[in-house]
C-alpha cells in the first residue's frame, strides 16, 4: 500500500500532536501546520512543521508544492475555550469558522479533497429519557464556541454536499490521558477537569474535593464519558486509512468517537489510587446548582452504544465495557515530561486549550473561570461538556 502522508492543522496541539505521533507509529507521514497560538514548538520536534496560520493561503500554497503526495487533511486548529467564547464570541467565530473557510478554499485550490474535522459533542442535546447523544440526536448548542463548530460543521456539510470535499467530522467527549509514550499531551499548566485537579492535589499533598454525591448515577458523583486521547488518535488513523470507504456513499459523514459508558468521579478516584498505589483522600461536598430552567434538560455525557444507523469506524477502534482503559489513561496522564518547559514560563496570548475548561493562558489561574470549570467537572451526566445552567454564572 502507498505511504499515506497528512496535513495536521493544529498538529501541536494537545490532540493534533498526538495524532501526530500515531501517525508516525503507522506508517503515516505527518505534516504540521500550526500558528502556535496555544500549541507548542516542541511538539513539532523531529517532525516537519510549518509555522503558520491556516487562513495563510502562500504558506499553503508552499506546503502542497513540497509535499504534493498529501492525501488528507485533518483539522484540530482551532480555539476551544468555553469560558473564553463566551467573553470574545467575535474572536473565536474568526478563527473557529472565517479561519476555517479560508483554509477548506485553500485545500480545494491545492486538490486536497478529504477532510477529517475535529469537532465536538458539545453541540448535541440529549435524549430526555436516558440523556445519551448518537449521531442522530439533535443539535442545540449551549456556547458560542459549540456554535463555531456546528456552523463549520455546516459549512462542511454544504460543501461535501457539491461534490467538493470529502469530510468526516468526528465528534469527541472529553478527551484525556496522553500518547503512552509520552511524546506529547496536555501542554497546560493548571488543567482543572477531574484527572489534572487529582494530579495536583496528589502532588500537593492535599484532598481532591469531590463535589455532587447524590447525582442520579450509579454511584452519586459525577459522569462524564472520558475518552483516552490516544484512542482518539487511533480513530484518526482508521478515518485516515479508510477514508474513501467511509466517505463513499456520502461525502459527509458525522461519527462520534466515545465509549458509551462513561466513568463516574469515584470510579476515577478508585482508578487514580490504583496506578498511584497510595489513597487519594477526598472531601465530599454537596453540589450547589440551580434547578435546571423549565424545559431544559440535562446532559449526557456519554454517546449512545453503536447501533445500526449511523457510521461507525471500520475496525472498532474504541474501547467497550466498564472502564475502558481508565488505569492507562490515568497513568500516562500522571507522567508529563513535556510540562517541565512550562514551569515557571509564561504563555504567551491565547486560552487554555481545553474546551470546557476555564483558566486563562500563561498559567495564571483565573478563579472564576477555574471556579466555573471545576463545577462543569463535577457535574454528572446531566450537565455535558459545557452545562447550560452554569454559562453566565462564573463565580
Ligand atoms: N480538548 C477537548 O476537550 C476537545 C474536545 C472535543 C473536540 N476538540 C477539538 O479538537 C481540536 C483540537 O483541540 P485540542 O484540545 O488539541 O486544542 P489545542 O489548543 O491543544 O490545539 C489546537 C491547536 O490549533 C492551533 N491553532 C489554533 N488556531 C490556529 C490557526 N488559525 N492556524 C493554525 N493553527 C491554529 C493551536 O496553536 C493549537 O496547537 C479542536 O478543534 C477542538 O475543538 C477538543
Amino acid at each position: 500500500m502507498k505511504a499515506l502522508k497528512v496535513l495536521i492543522a493544529g498538529g501541536a496541539g494537545f490532540i493534533g500532536s498526538t495524532i501526530a505521533s500515531a501517525c508516525v507509529d503507522n506508517g503515516i507521514t505527518p505534516v504540521i501546520l500550526d500558528n502556535l497560538a496555544t500549541g507548542r514548538r516542541e511538539f513539532t520536534e523531529g517532525r516537519t512543521f510549518y509555522e503558520g496560520d491556516i487562513c495563510d493561503g502562500a504558506l499553503i500554497d508552499r506546503i502542497f508544492a513540497e509535499h504534493p503526495d498529501i492525501t488528507t487533511a485533518v483539522d484540530c486548529a482551532a480555539l476551544i475555550v468555553v469560558p473564553d467564547s463566551v467573553a470574545n464570541p467575535l474572536g473565536y467565530y474568526r478563527e473557529n469558522v472565517s479561519k476555517g473557510i479560508q483554509f477548506l478554499e485553500h485545500l480545494v485550490r491545492n486538490d486536497c479533497r478529504n477532510l477529517l474535522f475535529s469537532s465536538s459533542a458539545s453541540l448535541y442535546r440529549a435524549d430526555p429519557e436516558d440523556f445519551s447523544v448518537d449521531e442522530n440526536s439533535p443539535v442545540d448548542t449551549l456556547s458560542p464556541y459549540a456554535r463555531t463548530k456546528a456552523v463549520f460543521e455546516t459549512v462542511l456539510a454544504d460543501v461535501a454536499a457539491a461534490g467538493t470535499l470529502n469530510v468526516i467530522s468526528l465528534r469527541y467527549f472529553n478527551p484525556i490521558g496522553a500518547d503512552p509514550q509520552l511524546r506529547t499531551g496536555l501542554q497546560i499548566r493548571t488543567p482543572t477537569h477531574a484527572l489534572g485537579k487529582m494530579i495536583d492535589v496528589h502532588h500537593a499533598g492535599e484532598a481532591f474535593p469531590l463535589t455532587g454525591t447524590d447525582y442520579p448515577t450509579r454511584d452519586g458523583s459525577g459522569l462524564r464519558d472520558y475518552v483516552h486521547v490516544w484512542d482518539l488518535a487511533a480513530a484518526h488513523i482508521k478515518a485516515v486509512e479508510h477514508f474513501a470507504t467511509i466517505t463513499r456513499e456520502a461525502p459527509y459523514r458525522v461519527i462520534n468517537l466515545g465509549t458509551g459508558r462513561g466513568t463516574t468521579v469515584r470510579e476515577l478516584v478508585t482508578a487514580f489510587e490504583t496506578v498511584t498505589g497510595t489513597p487519594l483522600p477526598t472531601t465530599e461536598t454537596p453540589h450547589h446548582r440551580d434547578p435546571p430552567p423549565p424545559g431544559r434538560l440535562r446532559r449526557r455525557l456519554c454517546p449512545r452504544r453503536p447501533r445500526p444507523g449511523p457510521p461507525r469506524l471500520e475496525g472498532g477502534t474504541l474501547p467497550r465495557g466498564r472502564h475502558p482503559r481508565l488505569p492507562a489513561l490515568v497513568r500516562e496522564a500522571r507522567h508529563r515530561p513535556w510540562r517541565r518547559g512550562l514551569t515557571g514560563e509564561a504563555r504567551t496570548a491565547g486560552p487554555f486549550p481545553s474546551e470546557c475548561q476555564g483558566g486563562r493562558a500563561g498559567g495564571v489561574p483565573d478563579p472564576a473561570h477555574r471556579s466555573f470549570s471545576h463545577r462543569l467537572i463535577e457535574t454528572p451526566e446531566g450537565r455535558g461538556l459545557a452545562g447550560r445552567p452554569l454559562l453566565g454564572r462564573r463565580t
